[in-house]
């Protein structure tokens, strides 16, 4: 039997200090979640050793007796790098594992390099432009309002509430401030995009396939208008995904076309999930692109399998499988 290591980080063990946000832990697993992906693992014929965080993968380095990683280990510095430390470890240590290697991760963890290969591929994404200080914040560009201020390099909406959303300099002021100084990043600033939102997962190598399209419900309404996926919102039940999106063949089709295209231009490996906003026109636009998508069962994955006939069990196991071809072992 085939052992692999699983690699995580919980929001538990997340040590909170002084002038962190109260999302600081948003990026890490849940316990419940490292529980289920354990079983399912071992549902499809493995032994797991737990892991855990990259210092417990460091202690451990030298007598791991695994035959691939199963990695979902956000990394709990703050900065572009964080998600590819247990990668690039994995990867001097020789241990093959599941998921995409240092080199993407970080080039889609920082949302702008992301950007300017989506630009460069004919990915459609929103206008933007970074703001590194404050005191740089002369002119917004070519950028129209209302916009969105995002931090650089974060996911699961940190740093997202209903301020984000500004409307002028003031508002665009205050949240680049926000950004700067308490998450302690450059800010992303990005044309709003008022419309509907979707996501389309994505799993494979050279044959990756996009899966049904999922659309996002906020307070039971699919036009989110300006409603956006915040941080205060993923905390409640008040955000719900919708799968198959109930869209034209045509709309699906571009999605699912671009999800591809930019899987691709990010060397993405085994499986990923890529955001969408769409605008009043139809017309799509790539946020970002997750080489680490949530695998809890509250998530996108889960209903994605049962809406495609297949178990989480099964759709992990094909994962696993993708990492297992690519590095010809099976
Ligand atoms: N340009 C935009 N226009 C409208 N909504 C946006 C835009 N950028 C982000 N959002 C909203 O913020 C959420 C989080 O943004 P995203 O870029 O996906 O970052 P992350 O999920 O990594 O935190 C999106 O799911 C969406 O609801
Ligand atoms: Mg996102």
């Amino acid at each position: 039997m085939k052992t692999i290591g699983l690699t995580y980080d919980l929001k538990t063990d997340y040590q909170f200090k002084e002038g962190d946000p109260a999302d600081a832990n948003a990026e890490f697993d849940a316990p419940s979640t490292v529980e289920v992906v354990t079983k399912t693992i071992e549902a499809n014929g493995f032994r797991v050793k737990r892991i855990g965080s990259i210092s417990k993968l460091l202690e451990e380095m030298n007598s791991l007796d695994v035959d691939m990683v199963f990695n979902i280990s956000e990394g709990s510095t703050i900065g572009r790098n964080r998600e590819s430390q247990v990668p690039i470890l994995l990867e001097m240590l020789g241990i093959p594992f599941v998921g995409s290697d240092a080199l993407t991760l970080g080039m889609t963890l920082d949302k702008i390099m992301a950007k300017k290969i989506f630009i460069y591929e004919g990915v459609p994404t929103p206008k933007f432009f970074e703001v590194k200080s404050i005191d740089e914040l002369a002119d917004t560009d070519h950028c129209k309002f209302p916009m969105i201020v995002k931090p650089r390099f974060e996911g699961s909406s940190k740093g997202l509430s209903e301020k984000s959303r500004v409307e002028d300099m003031d508002g665009l002021k205050r949240q680049v401030e926000l950004v700067t100084k308490i998450y302690k990043q450059p800010a992303l600033v990005e044309e709003f995009i008022s419309g509907t939102e979707f996501t389309v997962a994505v799993v494979g190598n050279e044959d990756a396939e996009a899966l049904p399209v999922v659309q996002v419900k906020i307070d039971g309404d699919l036009n989110l208008g300006d409603r956006f996926y915040t941080f205060a919102r993923i905390s409640s039940d008040r955000l719900e995904y919708v799968c198959p999106a109930p869209i034209s063949k045509e709309l699906e089709k571009k999605m699912k076309d671009y999800a591809l295209k930019a899987y691709h231009a990010l060397d993405c490996r085994d499986f990923g999930r890529v955001d969408f906003r769409v605008d009043k026109d139809g017309n799509p636009y790539v946020l970002e692109i997750n080489p680490l998508p949530s695998l809890s069962t509250e998530d996108v994955f889960m209903l994605i399998s049962k809406v495609t006939g297949t178990t989480y069990e099964k759709m992990v196991g094909r994962i696993i499988n993708n990492a297992f071809k690519r590095y010809g072992l099976n």
